[in-house]
């Protein structure tokens, strides 16, 4: 009998975390599906199974399927996202997969929304109506994202946020959510969950925490639009997705992500993870990178 876990994304923040949480919970036939990065000694450690996936190409999909019973679907900020998403749906129904645990974004149902939140609800829309049980998550921003896309450079974190209040997550609970969701199953058929931290905080405050956990200054820099499209574009970023970081970041600065929820607590049976504790469990790593960005900018 099928009874395979599929999860996708497995090298991404959330993925790796579930990967890592479904072993920790005793779900040993997990299949972990990589994309382009390599495969880490943690992923080969947590998953009986890893396999390549490629959204665009059929024959990996249809490998990835074989005797699952499960897919927690994790789609990228891509232009074909829905694409993807539908046909992942598409072949999950034909592969006879009982339970999907779609990964969306917190604002998905807004009108008129941005880009991705958007596509995540066009995503939502099709899981509804696909004739596969189904629960979906809508996480607010990572924290995590503060270790790779929004870190601190030559001692500062420069967004275009103001002083918005946002209800970070660390993925780590996203990822304690969707495992719960998949183990209990049939209690969240249906389901639609919202998902942040504990509290909300503005990127000051934020800086203020990583800044006492490494011991030395970071600050914020409030910036223009107009420079951050800059930056991205100086970082390679296709200016399409720069356009929707753009809108992403508006959201934020409109007050749309600073709701809290409970939803982590009810399902977890624990408090979520506060900013202090992530930068704490990730204190090492901000060191690292504190120390890469002075070495490059001496203060
Ligand atoms: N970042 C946030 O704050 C946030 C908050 C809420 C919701 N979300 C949602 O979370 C999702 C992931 O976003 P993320 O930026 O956070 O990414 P992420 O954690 O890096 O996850 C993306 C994963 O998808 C894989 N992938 C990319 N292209 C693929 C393809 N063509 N075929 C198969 N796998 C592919 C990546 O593998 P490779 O790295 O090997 O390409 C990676 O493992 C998005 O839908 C986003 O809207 C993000």
């Amino acid at each position: 009998m099928a009874e395979k876990i599929l999860v996708t994304g497995a090298t991404g923040f959330v993925g790796s975390a579930l990967v890592k949480e479904l072993y920790r919970r005793n779900k040993k036939e997990v299949r972990a599906a990589f994309h382009s990065g390599t495969l880490t000694s943690q992923l080969k450690t947590y998953s009986s199974e890893q396999i390549r996936l490629e959204f665009g190409d059929f024959s990996t999909i249809d490998r990835a399927f074989q005797e699952v019973s499960t897919l927690f679907l994790v789609t990228p900020f891509a232009r074909e996202q829905v694409e993807y998403a539908k046909r992942m749906i598409d072949r999950a129904l034909l592969f006879g997969v009982e339970h999907i645990v779609d990964l969306s974004i917190l604002g998905a149902e807004q009108e008129p929304g941005t880009q991705f939140t958007r596509w995540h609800r066009r995503i939502e829309k099709y899981l509804e109506n696909c004739g596969v049980a189904y629960t979906i998550i809508r996480p607010n921003i990572y924290m995590q994202n503060f270790l790779r896309y929004a870190q601190p450079s030559g001692g500062f974190i420069y967004l275009p946020l103001n002083h918005a209040q946002v209800s970070y997550i660390d993925v780590t609970d996203v990822a304690a959510v969707a495992a719960e969701l998949i183990i209990a199953g049939k209690e969240h058929y249906g389901a639609v969950y919202e998902l942040t931290g504990p509290q909300a905080l503005t990127v000051d405050d934020v800086t203020h925490i990583i800044s006492s956990a490494v011991g030395s200054h970071i600050g914020y820099i409030p910036i223009q639009e107009e420079t951050a499209c800059h930056i991205m574009e100086s970082l390679g970023i296709p200016a399409w997705m720069a356009k929707g970081m753009l809108e992403l970041y508006s959201m934020q600065r409109e007050g749309k992500n600073e709701m809290v929820t409970s939803t982590v607590e009810l399902l977890c049976n624990r408090k979520p993870i506060s900013f202090e504790e992530f930068v704490y469990n990730n204190s090492n790593l901000f060191k690292e990178i504190i120390q890469h960005e002075q070495q490059i900018h001496p203060r």
